[in-house]
């Protein structure tokens, strides 16, 4: 009988069979503000020869670079994030090699380096889930080949100092370190939440991710970054497919970063709407961690199933986090525009007093 090789049997996929998203769907976080007016605008004007002819990445890739601030040569253009991050754990992990990363963190990670047949190494965040720096370095081994981060972290929101990450990469100079950036625009202020796309030029073995489908609000078009030294790139370069970003991403990539005041003030309004968001948590004595995405971790307590169902029940998706290790009793709900908060709040308060 035909079989797939070893390591695939013992996978799980990703998408549980989604029944319906009907409703206000916060369980994803994606952008609940759409996308830029301009990237729509450039998709209706989207010509027959666009999508007759074969995509040519480099050209997004040098707006990219430019955007960063790097040269195309440290800048992979990607089909979303997840292609990034598949492309980077094919090519630094095999059976045999560790992937290193604290729990609890996105759940690409470890389906991923499965995936490759890695040795999956968890260590448990601190009790306030914060980033175990010192747990990380301790559990470094000579076989561990690539450690990651999501900086701001899902499922917490919760960022990591610069100084934290360095330590990290600074202490495993063979290994690829993966800062996971698709949240930074959310950041707070610059000070809890810096960059490491400036370190790349002293780290070779350091990678940054990107991603369009948050704060650009462009999750269904599939376009993400990853950023690296040059001479690593360029391995992962000659990984990937060469027409994995689509001509119609590539066409909208130009307007999307064009657009600068949608991005900020889609930012700025996330940062509002998470404000009231946690502020309703304060008043319901629900434990939240002080979020730096545009979602926010709570713990409605033993209940988070039946606090799901009853939001559900409401029109309004949210994400039972129980399962992350050290989230039990919790949901991750995406912020939405302040008409969504409206309803949303209201929805909250009518599950926490329905299902406490
Ligand atoms: C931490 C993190 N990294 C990467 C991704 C993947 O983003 P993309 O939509 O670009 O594939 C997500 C998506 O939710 C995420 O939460």
């Amino acid at each position: 009988m035909l079989k797939p090789r070893e390591t695939i049997a013992g996978l799980r996929p990703y998408h549980s069979p989604i029944v319906s998203r009907a409703g206000l769907s916060l369980d994803l976080n994606e952008s609940m503000a759409g996308c830029s007016p301009r990237v729509l605008a450039r998709l209706r004007s989207l010509s027959a020869d666009e999508l007759s002819l074969y995509p040519e990445r480099e050209v997004g890739e040098r707006l990219v670079a430019s955007f960063l601030h790097l040269g195309p040569e440290q800048v992979l253009l990607t089909n979303g994030m997840d292609e990034a991050l598949s492309l980077l754990f094919n090519a630094y992990l095999g059976p045999g090699d560790e992937l290193l990363f604290a729990d609890p963190t996105f759940v690409m990670y470890p389906m991923l380096g499965a995936a490759q047949g890695a040795q999956v190494v968890r260590v448990q965040s601190c009790e306030d889930l914060t980033l175990p720096v010192a747990d990380l370095l301790a559990r470094i081994s000579p076989r561990t080949r690539l450690i990651a981060i999501a900086n701001p972290n899902n499922p917490t929101g919760l960022a990591a100092s610069r100084v934290n990450l360095l330590k990290i990469v600074e202490a495993a100079p063979d290994v690829a370190v993966l800062v996971d950036e698709a949240y930074f625009e959310f950041c707070g202020a610059a000070l809890t939440c810096r960059t490491m796309i400036l370190d790349l030029a002293r780290h070779p073995n350091l990678f940054v991710g990107r991603t369009f489908s948050k704060a650009y609000g462009l999750a269904g078009l599939r376009l993400g970054v990853l950023a690296g030294a040059a001479e690593q790139i360029d391995y992962l370069r000659r990984l990937s497919l060469p027409f994995n970003v689509n001509s119609v991403a590539l066409a909208c990539l130009e307007e999307a970063l064009a657009d600068r005041s949608f991005v900020s003030e889609h930012i700025a309004q996330v940062k509002r709407e998470r404000k009231r968001l946690e502020r309703l948590c304060n008043e319901l004595g629900l434990r939240f961690w002080p979020s730096q995405t545009n979602f926010v971790l709570v713990r409605v307590g033993a209940q988070a199933k039946t606090f799901v169902e009853a939001m559900q029940q409401r029109g309004i998706l949210v994400r039972d986090a129980s399962a992350n290790p050290g989230c039990n009793g919790c949901v991750r709900i995406t912020v939405g525009t302040p008409r969504q908060m409206d309803g949303v709040l209201q929805a909250i308060r009518e599950a926490v007093a329905e299902t406490s």
